[in-house]
């Protein structure tokens, strides 16, 4: 464990509470050690000041003018993030916030401009600051066996919940649209505009199948991308296959297909594992397959990224251009929800 590790206070405690967890012995504890906690309900502040043996704050101004915090958590809900992260920053703070980054394509922006002007530095989970290791092979691959172009991609994000209202953003279709796309297949979103640029178009199918929220639990979303290729993803909280999360890729090409995740997976390790497979032919159309396989995923915090960015004031290490599209997919995804048509996104 680093001897200089930063310290970090987190605002927003209901999904906030696992990264506390992470930060006292998972992969956060490493870079991070948590100074603070805060949120504006004064219950949760007592109940995880007290099991972390922190200070707590109900007022986010407290805990931005403590001294001994050098960097804060974001874990409050979508809507009005850029609002608050520009409030951070303007106090001389660097932040890690979590997804949907925003809903709002141009408030994204503007923070992000806003960042990279006064110096600061805003990293999230998705997307992470430098792209994944199975991009990086499926890049690779593309190169080396000479894929050409890309027909199709495909994603699926799978669980199993049955969820009651409980009157949060999760329960409105205007913060939360197409529910299992934004909460779920939104790394899929960032993957796809990481690994194969900008999206074009969508169109949005929805339905409730357990879920007794007004939000859909079961979703699918196809796109265009500018490049010519066709997406899909599928996101569900309807099914209780084992592999919690089920997380796969499909890729088609001219010459070849890439498969991520796409066999059974043990339980747990297919949103944080990668298998990929590629099939492709050689000039005497006889088949070749490739196999690679590494720990690392979609959606994990790059702590350690983070940090390096923060002590090197690292300001380019923000994947802006890629956060932004992500929202731009969104907002064209909120038209479709309205709309049940085909909407262009904006770029
Ligand atoms: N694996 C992941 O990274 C992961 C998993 C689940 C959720 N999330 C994301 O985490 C975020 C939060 O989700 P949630 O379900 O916890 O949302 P939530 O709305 O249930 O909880 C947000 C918390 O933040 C507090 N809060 C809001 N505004 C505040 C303010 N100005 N000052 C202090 N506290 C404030 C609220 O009181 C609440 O306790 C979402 O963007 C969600 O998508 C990430």
């Amino acid at each position: 464990m680093q001897e200089d590790r930063l310290t970090i206070g987190i605002i927003g405690l209901n999904f906030g509470r696992h990264i506390l967890a992470d930060l006292e012995s998972g992969s956060a504890a490493e870079h991070l050690k948590l100074g603070a906690v805060c949120d504006l309900d004064a219950n949760k502040v007592n109940e995880f000041s007290k099991q972390y043996g922190v200070k707590g704050y109900t007022d986010m101004d407290d805990l931005l003018a403590d001294p001994e915090i050098d960097v804060i958590g974001l874990y409050t809900g979508p809507k009005g993030r850029a609002r608050l992260l520009s409030h951070i920053i303007r106090t001389g703070k660097d932040v890690m916030t979590t997804k949907p980054f925003e809903l709002d394509a141009t408030a994204a922006k503007a923070v992000l401009e806003e960042a990279q002007s006064l110096g600061r530095i805003i990293h999230l989970n998705s997307p992470t600051p430098k792209p994944n290791a199975f991009m990086e092979q499926i890049h690779a691959w593309e190169q080396e066996y000479h894929l050409g172009k890309l027909v199709y991609f495909g994603g699926e994000v799978t669980a199993s919940y049955r969820e009651e209202p409980d009157g949060t953003w999760l329960d409105d279709p205007e913060q939360c649209p197409m529910a299992p796309i934004f909460r779920l297949g939104i790394y899929l979103i960032n993957d796809m505009v990481r690994i194969a640029g900008g999206i074009d178009s969508v169109q949005g199918l929805g339905t409730r199948v357990f879920t007794k929220r007004p939000t859909m639990d079961n979703a699918n979303l196809c796109l265009t991308f500018q490049n010519g290729a066709i997406g899909n993803i599928y996101a569900s909280f309807c099914v209780n296959n084992g592999q919690f999360y089920g997380n796969s890729l499909v890729l088609h090409y001219e010459n070849g297909s890439i498969y991520r995740n796409c066999d059974i997976q043990d339980y747990g390790t297919s949103m944080n594992e990668s298998h990929l497979r590629m099939v492709s032919v050689d000039k005497d159309q006889q088949q070749i397959t490739r196999e690679w396989r590494q720990p690392g995923g979609s959606g994990q915090y790059a702590w350690e990224d983070f940090c390096e960015a923060v002590r090197n004031r690292d300001i380019s290490s923000t994947p802006a251009d890629a956060i932004v599209h992500g929202v731009q997919v969104i907002e064209a995804m909120i038209r479709a929800q309205h709309s049940g048509k085909l909407e262009k996104v904006n770029h």
